[in-house]
């Protein structure tokens, strides 16, 4: 399948470049290239956004430039590493400025696929990380991909071109970014097919 009007945005990583979950979401942004995507990766530092201010609508030129990228795109991979077993305050904080989208049309994530990656050094915090993403994509009206990935930094290493030798790691990474590439086709398939049913075929 290649479907280059599919547009992706992946985020994630820590304050660290070159951080294993920035390469976890580099992998998973791989998978959904292959699927035929354009890919826009906002990573590390290009996150380390101002806290979310409820009391003014003025935004840094990064973070304008992270909502107006969530704003357009077909779909998400979300990738956080697990500090004290929940999403790094950075990754959070990134994903708090989606509010921003609230009186958009469509508001939040409503109909777009978000995989969700979580890096820990370590499997237990893995867990409670991935589930996080997956009920913060809910609460953005996101769809989480069924497969969601668990990567345990202490054994899968990433090598410095980003590539890492566990390949069963790589592959769920790839997997995800496919699957979000996968629900996002379908999707407007289906809008496609209800404008045209509607009458509005521009
Ligand atoms: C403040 C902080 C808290 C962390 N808490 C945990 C933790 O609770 N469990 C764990 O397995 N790893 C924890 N880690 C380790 C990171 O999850 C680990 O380094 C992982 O590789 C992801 O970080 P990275 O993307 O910067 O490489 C913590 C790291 C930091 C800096």
């Amino acid at each position: 399948m290649t479907d280059s009007s599919i547009s992706i945005v992946a985020i994630g990583g820590s304050t660290r470049p070159d951080s294993s979950s920035e390469r976890a979401v580099r992998l998973a942004a791989r998978g959904a290239q292959e699927a035929g995507a354009h890919v826009t990766t906002i990573t590390g530092r290009e996150l380390m956004l101002p806290i979310y201010d409820t009391e003014t609508s003025d935004r840094t030129p990064q973070a304008l430039a992270l909502v107006e990228a969530i704003r357009g795109a077909h779909g998400l991979l979300v990738a956080s590493p697990s500090y004290h077993g929940g999403v790094s305050g950075m990754m959070k904080n990134a994903l708090d400025y989606i509010e921003d989208l609230a009186a958009h049309d469509p508001p939040y994530l409503h109909g777009r696929a978000v995989g969700c990656i979580a890096v820990a050094y370590g499997w237990q915090a893995t867990v409670s990380t991935l589930q996080q993403l997956r009920q913060i994509t809910h609460a953005l009206r996101g769809w989480p991909t069924p497969l969601g990935a668990t990567i345990n930094a202490a054994d899968t290493r990433f090598a410095e071109d980003g590539s890492t030798a566990d390949a069963a790691a790589a592959e769920q990474l790839r997997t995800i970014g496919q699957q979000v590439v996968e629900f996002a086709t379908m999707r407007s398939t289906l809008t496609a097919s209800s404008d045209i049913a509607d009458g509005q075929t521009s």
